[in-house]
């Protein structure tokens, strides 16, 4: 019913000539699987990023955007044919702002310098969702001048009309009143309404597009009421209707509240780009692959058939979110934060999907060549039993230092004994410090083994070998275990 009534609605505004020019000429096939990725680099054990770059390229994703300008992850791009957005990150804003030298030494560093390596830099994005109603205002006076600094620097260096600045913000930066939900009641924020004019039309002077951040399930996450079905694209049973226009998801009625925003700050024909949009796969009761995969589907498949939205129909530059689950990202936001990936930390996709849009049951090719710890697990160790009353603080300990999120209410490792949740936190904890025995001892409680701990849906992960020239954060773990036992064998 409602779903049907989505492309024969758009089937109707198209005119006569239009409808005969799809038919007659086919889209060409890459412009289907054009899609991009989110590149965060957030985990305790990168992937080799020239194998990732492999894998992105046996997959048909031409771009990427990235969250800095990492010489590592950069230089693997080099030749590659995949486009790039690098970053400056929001504590880069103020030094930017103040001084345009910053501006050129940025450029000169990761921008002139990466050209002339081979890296195919399309995008400089000054900042990441700086307007964030959580950061408190803190990037509100700095960020204008960033950008027009950043801007500055690549006009001078001659890049200015090949590469464009780009400001990535959140959703939460316009929206509709309450009493009026629906996209043509849509403005920007008002404590930041007068700046995001200015700023949208200096981005649209330079000919820069608006790159936002879209998320339909902190539409959910956030709002229990919230139709579940509004989330997806295949299922709403309530459209929302507003100016003629029929909304049968969320993602097209937020896109369009920005659209209308646009057109009240003066740039109606600004270009958008969605910087982000995905659905994470674990740590919420809606985060989990059968709706990751519901999303993604219907998602493709209006942008292989350039649906659009109703304001916007046709072609629609996107970057999914996000590319391989990050282990150290913050859990502030929420538990799933850490499990955006269409990727599981080792590389391998997490459910079947087509980029190209065509529905096809295939799984997206999996990183190659990456080498895993041996096959040994850390779990609890019962026989311990003098020693329980330890176990609140290593679990504790274990969790503060490693990934502990899939053990949270509806998630994956939801459904744990007592005994095996502490071995999940024994577990996560020894894979993320590289299997060093020192970290599966907790004063005697826990022992490593060789049987598989994994449960049923609950997966008790074995680390990748670690191929970075981080420093692991080990170096903390021998003192304060020596703390922790010591206090044990004071007790
Ligand atoms: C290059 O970019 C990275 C990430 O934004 C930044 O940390 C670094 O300082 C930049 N280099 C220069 C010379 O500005
Ligand atoms: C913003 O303010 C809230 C409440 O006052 C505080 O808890 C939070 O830490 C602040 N965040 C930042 C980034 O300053
Ligand atoms: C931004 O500038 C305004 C006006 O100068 C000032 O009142 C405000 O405190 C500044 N905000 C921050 C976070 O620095
Ligand atoms: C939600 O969508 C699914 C799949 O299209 C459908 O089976 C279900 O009846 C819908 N639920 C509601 C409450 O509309
Ligand atoms: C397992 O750990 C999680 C997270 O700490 C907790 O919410 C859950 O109640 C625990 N389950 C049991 C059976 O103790
Ligand atoms: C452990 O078991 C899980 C679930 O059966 C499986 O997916 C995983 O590959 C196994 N791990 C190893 C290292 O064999």
């Amino acid at each position: 019913m409602v779903p049907a009534a989505r492309p024969a609605a758009t089937a109707a505004f198209a005119v006569g000539a239009v409808a005969l020019l799809l038919l007659v000429i086919p889209p060409p096939a890459a412009a289907a699987a054009a899609v991009g990725v989110n590149w965060g680099t957030m985990m305790s054990h990168p992937i080799h990023p020239s194998a990732v770059v492999g894998m992105l390229r046996a997959n048909g994703v031409d771009r990427v955007k990235l969250f800095d300008a990492d010489p590592w992850t950069v230089a693997a791009l080099a030749g590659s044919g995949v486009q790039a957005m690098l970053a400056a990150p929001n504590d880069q804003l103020e030094s930017l702002a103040r001084d345009p030298r910053r501006a050129r030494d940025w450029v000169r560093h990761n921008v002139t310098a990466n050209l002339n390596a081979g890296v195919d830099v399309r995008y400089v994005a000054v900042g990441n969702e700086p307007f964030l109603k959580s950061y408190n205002g803190s990037f509100i006076n700095i960020t204008f001048p960033a950008l027009k600094n950043m801007q500055r620097a690549l006009d001078e260096a001659g890049f200015g009309q090949r590469i464009k600045v780009v400001v990535p913000l959140n959703a939460d930066i316009y929206s509709s009143p309450e009493n009026k939900p629906v996209p043509s009641a849509g403005s920007f924020r008002k404590d930041i309404n007068a700046l995001m004019v200015d700023i949208v039309n200096f981005l649209h002077v330079n000919d820069a597009p608006f790159v936002v951040n879209i998320y339909p399930f902190l539409s959910l996450y956030q709002n229990p009421n919230f139709p579940l079905n509004f989330s997806f694209f295949d299922g709403a049973t309530k459209p929302v209707y507003d100016q003629g226009m029929v909304y049968t998801n969320v993602f097209d009625a937020n896109f369009d509240t920005l659209v209308w925003s646009l057109r009240k700050a003066g740039v109606p024909d600004m270009r958008i780009i969605v910087g982000e949009v995905g659905w994470p796969t674990d740590g919420d009761k809606n985060a989990n692959v059968k709706y990751a995969q519901r999303f993604y589907s219907g998602f493709l498949k209006n942008m292989a058939k350039n649906v659009g939205t109703p304001l916007r129909p046709g072609h629609m530059d996107v970057y999914l979110f996000a590319l391989i689950d990050e282990n150290q990202k913050s859990v502030l936001p929420g538990r799933f934060e850490r499990h955006w990936g269409l990727f599981t930390y080792d590389g391998k996709p997490k459910f079947s999907m087509d980029l190209s849009g065509n529905g096809k049951d295939n799984y997206l090719a999996e990183v190659k060549g990456v080498q895993y710890l041996p096959s040994q697990w850390c779990v609890f160790n019962k026989d311990a039993k003098d020693k329980y009353k330890d176990l609140p603080a290593s679990v504790n300990y274990a969790c503060s230092n490693a990934d502990c999120t899939p053990l949270g209410y509806g998630s994956s490792c939801n459904g744990l004994s007592h005994d095996e949740n502490i071995s999940y936190a024994f577990n996560i904890y020894f894979q993320t410090m590289d299997q060093d025995v020192r970290a599966c001892s907790f004063g005697g409680l826990a022992k490593i083994t060789t049987t598989n701990a994994s449960q049923g849906g609950c997966m008790f992960p074995v680390q990748i070998l670690s191929v970075s020239g981080r420093v692991a954060p080990l170096i903390f773990l021998p003192i304060s275990l020596v703390l922790l036992v010591s206090v044990f064998t004071l007790l």
